[in-house]
């Protein structure tokens, strides 16, 4: 049986997001990436990324500071530069000659205003979202998530359609919408990503007209989801009664075995005021913890992409999750 988890090794070489640029200071940052140590840190304004581990003696390098723009190792003084080389050994003195030693890199690079890293060439670039440059819609960040689940666990809840009535009946999920209808799926032209379209209806707990009898409490929603491998979707919400146009992207950053970081932007055109911005944060952040719940109680932190689960009519955009994801672990 073929199953994917947070360490599997094929997710050394896809891109993951570690977190906003602005996050990132000249504080160096630990975090870990498929189970493995690394330190963020920014010089010469730009976030940098190592392996955290000082190549002398092994010390963690997120212990340390930055001096003269350099990362300093905590255990010996050792200074490295903005490119990863040796600058300076204190033990050396100010003329010596200093030993080839050069932190590991991996690849970085920035978009969706998110620090990007892969451990490995990457062999799978990132979603684009569409919503991200349109000027009529405005992006509310909700802090990032950390879930004591796997990436492939969160992205497949994230996916699914028919828990809504179940998991969500304290908020958006209707007994209306038990029923899932026939919907199509359709891979992109890579292969490594799919689109599904699914109109419903939700309980519009959002619209202030449903309280003044304007508008009904359940409502059709247009979903459109965008997935791309490993752990990014975009989905894409349109209530044609009230108007509202919400794209939530959900990136998953997987850590540990039993961790992943989930990072979400809502692209909207219903956010003006702070208060409004709050108010969306803390309905999403509900909605999340419903999932949250679930998720985390899961029979383990895999996900199996061939047998071992049974799967019906309504799974079938989440069984092609799997085949994609299958294609990334086992190859074409
Ligand atoms: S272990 Fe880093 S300077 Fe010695
Ligand atoms: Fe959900």
């Amino acid at each position: 049986m073929t199953s994917i988890t947070n360490l599997s090794p094929e997710l050394r070489k896809t891109w993951h997001p570690i977190g906003r640029i602005g996050s990132f200071g000249s504080e160096p940052t630990r975090f870990e990436l498929v189970g493995e140590p690394f330190v963020a840190v920014r010089l010469s304004g730009e976030v940098k990324v190592f392996r955290d581990v000082c190549p002398h003696r092994y010390a963690r390098l997120s212990d340390g500071r930055v001096v003269n723009d350099n990362i300093q190792c905590p255990y010996h003084g050792w200074q490295f530069a903005a490119d990863g080389r040796c600058a300076h050994v204190p033990a050396l003195g100010d003329d010596a000659t200093l030993p080839p030693a050069r932190l590991t890199a991996p690849h970085v690079k920035y978009a969706y205003d998110l620090v990007w890293v892969a451990p490995e060439e990457p062999v799978v670039d990132i979603l684009s979202i569409p919503e991200w440059d349109d000027p009529s819609l405005d992006k509310v960040w909700i802090p990032p998530v950390d879930v004591n689940a796997g990436a492939a666990q969160i992205v497949d809840n994230f996916l699914d359609f028919s828990h809504f009535p179940y998991v969500h009946a304290g908020t958006f999920g209707s007994d209306k919408d038990r029923l899932v209808h026939e919907y199509s799926t359709v891979r992109t032209d890579d292969g490594w990503g799919f689109v599904v379209e699914y109109p419903h209806v939700i309980e519009n707990h959002e619209d202030p007209a449903v309280a003044t009898g304007e508008n009904p409490l359940v409502q059709p929603r247009h979903m459109r989801y965008d997935f791309r491998a490993p752990f990014t979707a975009n989905l894409r919400l349109e209530l044609p009664l009230t108007g509202m146009v919400n794209a939530i992207v959900l990136w998953c950053q997987p850590m540990t075995l039993a961790t992943t970081r989930v990072h979400i932007v809502m692209i909207r055109n219903d956010c003006h005021t702070p208060e409004e911005r709050q108010a969306a944060i803390d309905y999403e952040r509900r909605i999340f913890d419903e999932d949250k719940r679930v998720i985390e109680f899961l029979a383990d932190k895999s996900v199996p992409l061939d047998r071992g689960q049974v799967h019906v009519r309504s799974d079938r955009h989440t069984v092609e999750f799997r085949r994609i994801l299958q294609r990334l672990i086992i190859g074409d």
